[in-house]
């Protein structure tokens, strides 16, 4: 066989391919107190919406995985002064509404959805060309979702496969406002639209079916911009320069279910999580987990750089299934793999409908959830729009897979944390996605 010359072995270069394999054990107890990452998609904006403002920003417990990263790398190909501190610090540089430079090469989004859907829309608001494209797993997302609505804003924007994928051509300027209606509830979509709305002439008035996380209307208000929210309608007016904000990002809500969820089925466990983003667009899961009767409990509700944060705890629980459905979906997307889990372990079954969009996520997260949570012994029946969990309140373990799917892996260590038999995670390092330090956090809590 020809060696491999240094550095050019894939397994290398792409770090969720690399992923080792990781077994976990059920510990005796689960206790301790933990703080997680800053949130991920707080994190986004927060350089995305400064590099487009006037003046300097300071952003602090900015989330270390590598989705934030990539919008910082993507700003800088586009001429944005974007200066590690340290690994949580960035200090972004606004270079104003019209200040971007076209980029000499194609822009990687990698892995991250946020990061292509949201600088679409601030693309579309610039007169020069700009080719953006991701991992395989991102080109396989759809972008028609928000390619239609630019172009009728007035961008140029082509995809492959008739307009539907990445890679993605964009050029854009001389934006006008649109009325619009989204088809799906969709922050990334409803983000792009707002963003390239504060560049259009006129009025962008924009309707969802239903609510979902309202991150960039909080900031887009507080960088100045002239947006209204009403309910359901949002309404921005273009053409006004945005002003540099320092934020300082609360914790991941999404990262903390992972610990929540652990909690309430491990049958000796407690644990708190400390300062955690409790927008009411990102807490459904908290919402589902007590009305399946589990003690969880939100303490010193506070506000941080405009967001609602508290710390959470978390204790083993006596669950029972649930319907969940409706407007509470959007409010809970980025959670389903680890409500999956946390129904293994109720008694009765969990029924999740109108989730469709969990096939567009990472990995398809109804398909894949329902196939690795089967292999360790659950009972889950696929449906088109979610999934129906029988609750066994038990796991037998055994061998799984992330698909790459930071969010898979994450849910497959926790019920490796609660099932009879240990678990193994292939391809585990998909975790720094939103979350390096969390196999850390895993052993930590585990040594109880
Ligand atoms: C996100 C919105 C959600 C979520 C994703 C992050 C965001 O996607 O799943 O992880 O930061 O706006 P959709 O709004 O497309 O459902």
């Amino acid at each position: 066989m020809t060696p491999t010359p240094m550095g050019t072995d894939p397994l290398d270069v792409d770090p969720i391919a690399a992923g080792a394999v990781r077994t976990v054990r059920r510990p005796r107890a689960l206790r301790g107190s933990v703080s997680v990452p800053g949130d991920k998609s707080i994190s986004h904006r927060a350089i995305l919406h400064n590099a487009i403002a006037q003046g300097a920003a300071r952003v602090e417990n900015l989330g270390p995985g590598d989705d934030v990263r990539t919008s910082a790398a993507c700003m800088r190909a586009l001429g944005v002064n974007v200066q590690e501190i340290d690994r949580c610090t960035y200090l972004v540089q606004g270079r104003g509404l019209l200040g971007l430079a076209e980029p000499d090469d194609i822009l990687d989004a990698g892995n991250s959805g946020t990061t292509a859907r949201l600088l679409a829309g601030i693309l579309a608001g610039q007169s020069f060309l700009t080719i953006l494209s991701g991992d395989e797993s991102l080109r396989s997302r759809p972008m028609d979702r928000v390619i239609d609505p630019l172009r009728a804003m007035g961008a140029e924007a082509l995809g492959r496969r008739g307009d539907d994928y990445l890679p993605m051509a964009i050029r854009g300027g001389q934006l006008r406002g649109i009325d619009y209606t989204l088809p799906v509830a969709s922050a990334q979509v409803k983000s792009c639209l707002l963003l390239a709305g504060a560049f259009a002439a006129g009025a962008t008035h924009l309707r969802e079916p239903a609510a979902s996380r309202d991150h960039t209307e909080r900031l887009l208000a507080a960088q100045g911009a002239d947006i209204t929210v009403d309910g359901l309608d949002i309404v921005v007016r273009g053409g006004r320069e945005l002003r540099a904000v320092d934020i300082t990002v609360p914790g991941d809500t999404s990262a903390a279910a992972f610990w929540v969820v652990a909690a309430c089925i491990h049958p000796d466990a407690e644990i708190t999580v400390t300062n955690i983003g409790l927008s009411e667009g990102r807490t459904g899961l908290l919402d589902v987990l007590q009305e399946m009767g589990a003690d969880v409990r939100v303490e010193n509700r506070r506000v941080v750089g405009g967001e609602p944060v508290g710390d959470v705890t978390a204790r083993s629980s006596r669950l029972h299934g649930v319907a969940v459905g409706g407007d509470l979906i959007p409010r809970l997307i980025d959670e389903a793999p680890i409500l999956a889990v946390a129904a293994c372990f109720a008694e009765g079954a969990t029924v999740i409908s109108d989730a469709q969009e969990l096939r567009y996520k990472e990995s398809d997260r109804i398909s894949v959830v329902a196939e690795e949570l089967t292999k360790l012994g659950a009972e889950i029946a696929e449906r088109p729009d979610g999934m129906v969990i029988a609750g066994a309140r038990r796991l037998a373990g055994g061998a799984g897979d992330s698909h790459k799917d930071h969010r898979m892996a994450m849910a497959l260590a926790v019920a490796g944390l609660v099932a009879e038999e240990p678990v193994s995670v292939g391809q585990a390092r998909s975790v720094t996605i939103s979350y390096p330090g969390f196999w850390d956090d895993l052993e930590r809590l585990s040594r109880a």
